[in-house]
């Protein structure tokens, strides 16, 4: 007889059930398929979980920081101030747009926040516009970064794909852009979210969202509407009314699934402090967090290639958050050399754990004792 495999923990695991598969099966019933009531009530379910008036469905977090932008004409010739500690969607979407990025260094090797200070220096007579990103769901300092962006007369955007169901988002700067890819604290498998205060720019995001058109396939088949104008160069980044069927399960399972996480990332910081106090957890305990996911950093020296061998062996998956942007061959080709000296010792020391309300009890012991050996092996 073999012996049983263990178990994987993965990483992340979207939390699907028979209310998604029924959602998805009535669309099918209904048979209507592309962005309709649907996606307006799960906008609608998104704004009032999150306390702003309304929010606009996309297709992606991607097509949500770039309605961001072009919603403020944020274009050539602009510069946009940017983390390089995020995906590289943060700083893509400025180069779409024909801005230049801006890469800003983290507050410290073990504080992956966007450094102010940083931010400060690097604000010139181009600077349009800064981008902020709530690495793993932590909430940043929003206020601080609005004075800022105040004193200099520039934009203030949010990257909040890791941040749904953390109210705040959208609430105080220009616009915020969620991200529902399926690794996220919610999904529609693709699918994003923008939130934007002001009435005459959200209704901008709007028609940009479908192709800069007066009317949409939905107006003209119920004949509240004849024909269209296009007002305005737009894109194709509707949802549709599967994704929205999803999004309206999953929104409101939200608010528990992060308390669960919460929990969890609580219970890893007391683990590890006992376990492996020689690993680092970045934030201090109790700040304000969609806990997306579940960020250390491994002592100095530790061959992070064979921890993450050593652990994918003991059935664990773990991945990096993140290589940072400004050291992939595109922006360094494209951008020229920038040292960020901490986003770079963060990003080389960083490791993520598996984090999702699905986890096993006993799972988070598991992932710290596979840690400690995999660390002794790595040593
Ligand atoms: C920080 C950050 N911004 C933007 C995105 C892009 O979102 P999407 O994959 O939905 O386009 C992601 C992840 O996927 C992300 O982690």
């Amino acid at each position: 007889m073999t012996k049983a495999e263990p178990q994987v923990i993965e990483l992340a695991a979207p939390v699907l059930g028979e209310a998604e598969k029924r959602a998805l099966a009535e669309v099918i019933d209904d048979r209507w398929l592309t962005m309709g009531d649907r996606v307006r009530r799960f906008e609608q379910a998104f704004a009032e979980l999150h306390g702003v008036d309304e929010a606009v469905a996309v297709s992606s977090g991607t097509a949500a920081l770039q309605l961001c932008l072009a919603a403020f004409d944020v274009g050539p010739g602009a510069e946009v101030l940017v983390p390089s500690m995020s995906f590289v969607a943060t700083a893509s979407v400025v180069v779409h747009a024909g801005a230049t990025p801006v890469f800003v260094d983290v507050e410290g090797p073990d504080r992956p926040h966007m450094s102010i200070e940083d931010a400060r220096r690097r604000i010139t007579g181009r600077t349009r516009a800064i981008m902020i990103m709530h690495y793993g769901g932590y909430e940043m300092d929003v206020a601080a970064w609005r004075a800022l962006a105040g004193e200099h007369g520039l934009l203030l955007f949010e990257d909040a794909a890791h941040a749904a169901g953390l109210a705040g988002p959208g609430a105080t700067s220009d616009a915020a852009a969620f991200s529902f890819f399926t690794n996220k604290n919610m999904t529609t498998a693709e699918g994003g979210m923008v939130v934007i205060g002001d009435p005459e720019r959200r209704q901008r995001a709007r028609l940009l969202r479908s192709h800069g058109m007066t009317a949409n396939t939905l107006d003209r088949t119920r004949g509240r509407a004849v024909g269209y104008d296009v007002v305005a160069c737009g894109h194709n980044f509707r949802m549709d009314e599967l994704r929205g069927a999803l999004g309206l399960v999953q929104v409101e399972r939200l608010p528990g699934w992060n308390r669960t996480r919460r929990e969890l990332a609580d219970r890893y910081r007391a683990e590890l402090g006992r376990e492996v106090p020689e690993v680092v957890v970045p934030f201090a305990p109790g700040h304000r967090t969609a806990a997306h996911i579940m960020p250390v950093l491994l002592p100095d020296g530790c061959d992070r290639p064979r921890v993450m061998a050593e652990m994918r062996a003991a059935g664990v998956q773990t991945s990096v958050h993140f290589p940072a942007i400004h050291q992939f061959e595109y922006y360094r080709r494209a951008h020229g050399a920038v040292s960020l000296p901490n986003t770079e010792r963060f990003s080389a020391r960083q490791l993520t754990l598996p984090l999702h309300p699905a986890l096993e009890p006993g799972d988070v012991e598991r992932v710290v004792s596979a840690l400690r050996e995999a660390i002794r092996a790595a040593r």
